[in-house]
Order: structure tokens, then C-alpha cells, then sequence
């Protein structure tokens, strides 16, 4: 991957802006690399761009969304963080769409085009480990926001290390989030068993607190993947437990919401997903709470009592919040950043990835903020006037966690690179 990048770096720096860029040559390994892994038939975007005529029929709409940043969609500010996985285009590539929008929008000789990547199923993991699926779920009316929990028998009889996972909702319009846990007690199954229905109604939790959260989907989310030795600890005869959150929106509807895992065939260390920075316990000037018409900034605190190595963050809120930021200050004062989410959009949340481990010594302090704007100037506001939104589970109220996925320290975590270039293969000419 390396050499492709280096070797793409030399051709380009070569190719003259302003040139005349054509479909073949030029923009269809743009857009596989970074639009159709969801601009295709069967993926979330509303139209696929895999051929030139799907293409062409959007060209002027291309260069504003990438001229404009709003696609890929990446929230955080690369300027503040570089990030593993990067989901950015580099000037050139924008220059390239917008160059060829302007000339035309030539086709070149299509004959020679590279093949178009082939997206058969929703799922991005290949030959997982364990696949299952919640059954059919067909949802009742609602008549609030529902949280499901699915229970889903032990996928091994032996302990596991999850080393990376994927959620396919069954149907985009009706889940709003997913979160995935294991279980290694009796409790789930018994409420299960006490709920006529597939599976148990239950908010916040799955209702045992000897659960442990192992990740989750929202809107805009792509398969977690663990570091190389690294995993989610499953013990043998625990059960998975899927939550799934339907909105009221999605009555009468019918789900069939998938998970994927690949699991490592030793034993490697063990990494956690936890939302350090909440709403409740570690919020500093709370409670969470933006009377109608009004303008807030919250703040969060937490001192990691060990040192630990951070992989990730995922920031998560709902439509009253505009921007999300955290960061964690060192004893020796030094300060690291995590993210900042200068316009944040409710449809593209996820997890944030860095290059490098981070290493946090005992008494590092980490800080998390995050502004909401209740009023008409916000147009992802869900009332129109404003009314009070306060904390609360539904997509109307609000929400201030920054989950991170982290591990016990170990000398070296800091030079350990995890990955600098995409996960999705950059197609070349
Ligand atoms: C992670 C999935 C994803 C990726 C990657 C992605 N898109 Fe999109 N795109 C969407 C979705 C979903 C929409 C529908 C609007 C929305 O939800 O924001 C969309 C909308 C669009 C639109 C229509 C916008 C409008 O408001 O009319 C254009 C044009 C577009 N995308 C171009 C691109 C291009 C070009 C790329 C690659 C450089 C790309 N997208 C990458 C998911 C994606």
C-alpha cells in the first residue's frame, strides 16, 4: 500500500493542473477509492457513481460536495489530529473532479477503463469469524422510541479476542444506533424469556451490569478494526447481547440488523470501549440541560488513575449539538489532542482512529466540550420554535459522551504505528 502511495505521489506530481483530466484516466479511481464504497447500488448513499454515466449525471454536484469538504464525510478537523484511516481527499484529488467538471466532464476511452469494484453484499468484513443476524423483527407501532435488546447465544465455546466487528443494519430508515455487548451471566436470557416479544425492551444498558460494551454502529459508521494483538476479551460461554434503538419513526417497519466479527486465534491483549467523558458522571457543569433558545457549551473531566495506551475516540450527541471537542493534558503539561468537531452533523458519527497509540500516564486529565445550540439558527434543531431539550435517550433530547477504546500501557505502545493509509484499497490506473 506504501509503494502504491509513493508511486501515486510520482505520477501525479508529474500531471500538470490544469490539464484536461478525463473519466478513465483520471477521476474513476478517485471515486472508488473514496466515494463507492457507499455510492453503489447497494450501499447507503442515494445514488451510485460506479460507471461514468452515474458519474457524469452528478458532476456538478461532485466538485461542490468535495470542493465544499461535505464529501467523504469526516467530521474532525485533520488540522487538529492526523488520523489512521483518514477518510480525506488531498487538494489535488478535488482539483482533479473539479478540473474535469469545468472541461466537460469528458469520458476518455471508457474500453480501457480499470473494473469497477464489486460491492455484493452490505458488509465491508470479509469471511468473518461469527455472522448473525437478529432473525426478522418486525417492528410494532411505537409509540416512543424503542430500545430492543437481541440476545444471541455464545458464538464459541472457548474465550475470544474480538479483532474487529461490523454492524449491518437491516434497515437504514428504522435503526438509529446499535450497541453491542457481551454477557457472561443468565440475566439476559432471563429477560428475554420474560418479554413475549424477540428479545427484551431496555434503555440505557442491557440491563446486567456485568455487561461489557464491545462497540457499537450510529449513521456514517464502517467496521472497528483492533490494532495488530489487540482484542475485545470474550469469555467462553458469554453471550452477545445487540441493542438496538428504533426511533418512532420506525414503526411498523421490519429490521433485520447483522453483526460480523473476526476473532484472533491466540490470546492478545485486551482493549476496552468505554465512554470515559459522559453526561453523568464526569460532567462538570451539568446537568445537560439547554432551555429553548439559548446557546451552551458543556464540559467534561476525567484523571485516568493508570497508565493506559488510547486507540480511539468516537464522539456522540444528537441534532441540538454543533461542535465536540476533547483532549487530555499530560502531568508533565503537556497537552494531546483527540478530536475537534467544528460543525458537527448528527448523520456522520464514528470512530476516530490515531496513527500511534496514544500513551496517557496515570494523572493525565482528559477533557471533553461540546456546544448546543438551541435555537432557530441551528437547522438540525427538531422543534421549530425551540422548546427545553434536556438529557435523555431519545433523538430529540441530548447526549455528551466521548467513547474511547483503550488498553493498559505497555513501554513502546507510543511508536507503534497502526496504519496511515486507508482501509479501502486506492484504485490505480
Ligand atoms: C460514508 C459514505 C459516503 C461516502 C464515502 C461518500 N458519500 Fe456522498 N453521500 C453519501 C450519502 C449517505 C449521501 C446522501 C446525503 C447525506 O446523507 O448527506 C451522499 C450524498 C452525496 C451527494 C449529493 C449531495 C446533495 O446534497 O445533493 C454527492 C454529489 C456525493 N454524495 C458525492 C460524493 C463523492 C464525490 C464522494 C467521494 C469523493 C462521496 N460522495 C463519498 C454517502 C457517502
Amino acid at each position: 500500500m506504501k509503494n502504491h502511495i509513493l508511486l501515486y505521489a510520482i505520477l501525479f506530481s508529474f500531471a500538470a493542473h490544469g490539464q484536461n483530466p478525463d473519466w478513465t484516466n483520471n477521476i474513476s479511481c478517485i471515486l472508488y477509492s473514496h466515494c463507492t464504497s457507499c455510492h453503489n447500488p447497494n450501499g447507503i448513499a442515494p445514488f451510485s457513481l460506479l460507471t461514468y454515466s452515474d458519474a457524469l449525471a452528478n458532476a456538478t454536484e461532485m466538485k461542490n460536495q468535495v470542493q465544499s469538504k461535505k464529501m467523504p464525510p469526516f467530521l474532525a478537523d485533520a488540522n487538529y489530529q492526523q488520523y489512521a484511516h483518514q477518510k480525506t481527499l488531498t487538494q489535488y484529488e478535488i482539483d482533479q473532479i473539479s478540473d474535469w467538471v469545468d472541461n466537460g466532464a469528458l469520458p476518455g476511452d471508457t474500453t480501457l477503463a480499470m473494473p469497477a469494484p464489486s460491492y455484493s453484499s452490505g458488509a465491508i468484513i470479509q469471511n468473518p469469524d461469527f455472522s448473525s443476524s437478529i432473525g426478522t423483527y418486525n417492528i410494532p407501532v411505537l409509540n416512543n422510541d424503542e430500545y430492543r435488546c437481541f440476545v444471541i447465544s455464545n458464538p464459541s465455546a472457548t474465550d475470544e479476542y474480538i479483532t474487529a466487528f461490523e454492524v449491518i443494519p437491516g434497515n437504514r430508515a428504522a435503526v438509529h444506533h446499535v450497541l453491542i455487548f457481551s454477557d457472561n451471566t443468565n440475566i439476559p436470557v432471563q429477560l428475554d424469556l420474560a418479554d413475549p416479544d424477540p428479545g427484551y425492551l431496555n434503555f440505557g444498558g442491557t440491563g446486567s451490569a456485568a455487561s461489557q460494551l464491545i462497540g457499537g454502529f450510529v449513521p456514517g459508521s464502517d467496521p472497528y478494526y483492533l490494532p495488530p494483538n489487540m482484542g475485545m476479551f470474550v469469555p467462553a460461554g458469554s453471550r452477545i447481547i445487540i441493542q438496538i434503538h428504533y426511533p418512532i419513526s420506525s414503526s411498523g417497519l421490519t429490521d433485520s440488523t447483522r453483526v460480523n466479527f473476526t476473532f484472533s486465534p491466540t490470546a492478545v491483549r485486551t482493549a476496552y470501549d468505554a465512554a470515559v467523558l459522559d453526561h453523568l458522571a464526569t460532567i462538570v457543569d451539568g446537568p445537560l440541560y439547554i432551555p429553548a433558545n439559548t446557546v451552551k457549551t458543556f464540559h467534561e473531566q476525567y484523571t485516568v488513575p493508570v497508565d493506559v495506551s488510547v486507540l480511539s475516540v468516537a464522539p456522540h450527541a444528537h441534532l441540538v449539538c454543533t461542535s465536540m471537542s476533547s483532549y487530555a493534558v499530560k502531568p508533565n503539561g503537556d497537552t494531546i489532542h483527540f478530536e475537534t468537531i467544528p460543525h458537527w452533523d448528527f448523520h456522520w458519527q464514528g470512530a476516530y482512529y490515531f496513527q500511534k497509540p496514544l500513551h496517557l500516564p496515570a494523572g493525565t486529565v482528559l477533557y471533553g466540550e461540546a456546544t448546543y445550540d438551541n435555537t432557530i439558527n441551528n437547522p438540525e434543531n427538531p422543534n421549530d420554535p425551540p422548546q427545553d431539550v434536556s438529557l435523555g435517550e431519545s433523538t430529540t433530547d441530548e447526549m455528551m459522551l466521548f467513547y474511547f477504546v483503550y488498553t493498559a500501557y505497555f513501554p513502546g505502545d507510543e511508536n507503534t504505528v497502526i496504519d496511515t493509509s486507508g482501509l479501502i484499497p486506492h484504485y490505480l490506473n
